[in-house]
C-alpha cells in the first residue's frame, strides 16, 4: 500500500515555523506539495490536522461531518423522507438497517420524520407512527415505492405542515421530481463512476484472458449511465456522501459545486458491536472450531459471485495448503456455501445467522475478510468487524482506502485479484494473531471515532439544521463539544 507515514510526524511540522527561516519554509512547502500529491497517507495525515482544529461553515468543510463534536440543538425539525424500503422483521439488508438506525435516532432527538417508503418484505403492512417517527408504505403491485403515490402522500402532509427539508436516499425521490422539491438533499449510497470502476474488475476477472469474445453489455451500458448521472445529479440542490472518495468524484467528475457536497458517514449501532473476547470464546467451541488452529478469518454476507466469493475461494484454498492451522469461518447463505463447504475440514459454513450472534461471530475471528467487487457505498460489515476490535482485510478501493483502511495499521488491502489476495492472507498470517490483535485495537478505536450510529444521526441532524438556519453552519457553536 505504501501508506508508510505516520500521522504524528505532521502535528509536529508547524515546530518548523519558530525557526523563522523563509528558505527551510519554502522547502518545506516544495516537500509538502510533493508529498502530497504522491503519497495518500501524507494527504490524509494533512487533512487530519487541519480537521481537527476546523472552524468556520461546515458547508466547506472537505472532511466526513462525523469528525467533529455537534451539541445538543434546541431547534426542532419536520424531515421528509423517501426511501426505497423500511426494515420488516428479521435479518434486513444493509441498505435498511441504515435507514432505520438513522430516522429512528432523528426521531429520538425530538424531530419530527415523515418517511415515504414501501416495506422491505414486500407484503401489505399498515403505516407505522410511532413518537416523532411516522413511515407511510406507499407500495405497487410488485411491492416496490409507487413514487406517483408517495408524492401525493408527501404533498398533502407538506401543505398541512410545510416540511423544513426533504431527504432522499439515493433516486428513491427521481430527479424529475426533485426538480420541484427545492429544498431537496440526496445521499449517494454508490454512483456509477465507483460502479463502473467495478464492472471494470469484474470482467477483468471473470475474463482474464478475453477468451469469451462477448458484447460486454455490463460494462459497455456503464458509460452511458454514467453521462445520464453526470447530467441529472446537479438537478439535486445538496449532496451527501458516505465516502471521501465519492465526495471527490462527485466535485472533480461530476462537477457539482464543492459547497454542495458533504461527506457524512454512514455508521453502525456501537451499543450492539463491541469487543467480547468471552462470547467470541463460546462462539467458537459452539461452532466446533478446532482448539489448535492458528489464524481464525472470518467472512459475512450473502455468498454470490459479485460479493467476491470467487476469489477468495481459490486464493484460501492457495493458501490453506500453505498453513494448514488457518481456519475460514463463513456467516451467509448462497450459492458459494457449498463450495466453500468442499474445501475441506478447515472451513466452516454457518450458514445466516441471526442478528444477535454476528457480533458474537465477529469477536470469534482473528481478522475479518471482505473479498467484495462492488465497491459502491461502504459495507456495513467492515464497520461492524472494527467495533468488535478485528482488523479487516479487503480490496483495496479509493472508498475503503480513504476512509476505512486508511493504511497498514488498520489491517490489510488488496488489488481484486487472486495473487494479490493471497499475498495479502500472507501478510496476515506472517503477523500472527498478537499482531492482528493489536491492530485490531486501532480498528475498534478508529471506528468509535467516526462510524457510530449516535455520530452519523448527530452529523446528519446538524447538517439539516444548518440547511434550515444557517446560524448552524458555523462551527464550533458554544454548544459544540
Ligand atoms: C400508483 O399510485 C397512483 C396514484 O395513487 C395510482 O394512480 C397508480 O395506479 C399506482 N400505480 C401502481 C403501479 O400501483
Ligand atoms: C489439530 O488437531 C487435530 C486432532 O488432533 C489434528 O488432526 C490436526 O492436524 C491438528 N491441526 C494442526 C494445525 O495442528
Amino acid at each position: 500500500m505504501g501508506l508508510k507515514h505516520s500521522n504524528r510526524k505532521f502535528h509536529s511540522r508547524p515546530k518548523l515555523c519558530l525557526l523563522k527561516c523563509s528558505t527551510i519554509i519554502a522547502a518545506f512547502l516544495f516537500l509538502a506539495s510533493f508529498i502530497y500529491f504522491f503519497s495518500p497517507l501524507a494527504d490524509f495525515a494533512k487533512s487530519w490536522s487541519r480537521e481537527v482544529h476546523f472552524r468556520g461553515d461546515l458547508r466547506e468543510a472537505k472532511f466526513p461531518w462525523n469528525k467533529l463534536c455537534f451539541g445538543q440543538a434546541n431547534e426542532k425539525l419536520k424531515l421528509a423522507v423517501f426511501s426505497k424500503s423500511w426494515p420488516i422483521g428479521a435479518a434486513p439488508g444493509g441498505m435498511e438497517r441504515h435507514a432505520s438506525t438513522l430516522y429512528t435516532a432523528l426521531a429520538a432527538k425530538g424531530h419530527e420524520i415523515h418517511i415515504f417508503t414501501a416495506p422491505s418484505d414486500r407484503r401489505a403492512h399498515e403505516d407505522i407512527h410511532r413518537g416523532n417517527l411516522h413511515v407511510y408504505f406507499a407500495s405497487n403491485d410488485h411491492g416496490s415505492v409507487n413514487c406517483s403515490l408517495a408524492f401525493d402522500i408527501f404533498n398533502r402532509e407538506n401543505k398541512m405542515n410545510e416540511f423544513d427539508y426533504v431527504h432522499t436516499e439515493s433516486v428513491s425521490l427521481p430527479y424529475w421530481r426533485a426538480r420541484v422539491v427545492p429544498k431537496v438533499a440526496v445521499t449517494w449510497h454508490g454512483v456509477w463512476y465507483e460502479i463502473m470502476h467495478s464492472k471494470l474488475f469484474q470482467e477483468l476477472l471473470s475474463n482474464p484472458k478475453e477468451q469469451l469474445p462477448g458484447p460486454m453489455t455490463e460494462l459497455q451500458e456503464a458509460m452511458p449511465r454514467l453521462l445520464n448521472e453526470i447530467r441529472f445529479f446537479s438537478i439535486y440542490k445538496q449532496h451527501i456522501c458516505i465516502s471521501d472518495s465519492a465526495g471527490e468524484v462527485l466535485v472533480n467528475i461530476y462537477q457539482l459545486p464543492q459547497r454542495n457536497v458533504h461527506v457524512i458517514l454512514n455508521g453502525v449501532d456501537e451499543t450492539k458491536f463491541t469487543p467480547d473476547p468471552m462470547a467470541g470464546a463460546v462462539f467458537r467451541e459452539r461452532y466446533g472450531v478446532p482448539f489448535n488452529v492458528s489464524l481464525v478469518l472470518g467472512i459475512a454476507g450473502r455468498l454470490v459471485r459479485d460479493k467476491g466469493h470467487p476469489l477468495l475461494h481459490e486464493a484460501f484454498a492457495k493458501t490453506s495448503k500453505r498453513h494448514p492451522g488457518v481456519f475460514l469461518l463463513v456467516a451467509g447463505s448462497g450459492p458459494w456455501g457449498r463450495r466453500y463447504a468442499e474445501l475441506g475440514k478447515n472451513v466452516k459454513v454457518l450458514g445466516a445467522l441471526e442478528p444477535s450472534e454476528l457480533s458474537h461471530f465477529y469477536n470469534s475471528l482473528d481478522v475479518f475478510v471482505n473479498p467484495t467487487l462492488r465497491p459502491q457505498g461502504l459495507d456495513l460489515t467492515l464497520m461492524e468487524a472494527m467495533h468488535c476490535g478485528k482488523p479487516v482485510l479487503t480490496p483495496n478501493y479509493p472508498s475503503i482506502t480513504r476512509t476505512v483502511v486508511l493504511n497498514e495499521e488498520f489491517g490489510y488491502t488488496f488489488s481484486p485479484n487472486v495473487e494479490s489476495l493471497v499475498e495479502a492472507l500472507e501478510s496476515a498470517i506472517k503477523d500472527g494473531s498478537r499482531e492482528l490483535q493489536r491492530k485490531g485495537k486501532l480498528c475498534q478505536r478508529y471506528a468509535v471515532s467516526m462510524f457510530t450510529a449516535s455520530k452519523m444521526a448527530s452529523a446528519y441532524e446538524r447538517f439539516f439544521l444548518c440547511m434550515k438556519n444557517t446560524r448552524y453552519c458555523q462551527y464550533p457553536l458554544t454548544s459544540d463539544c
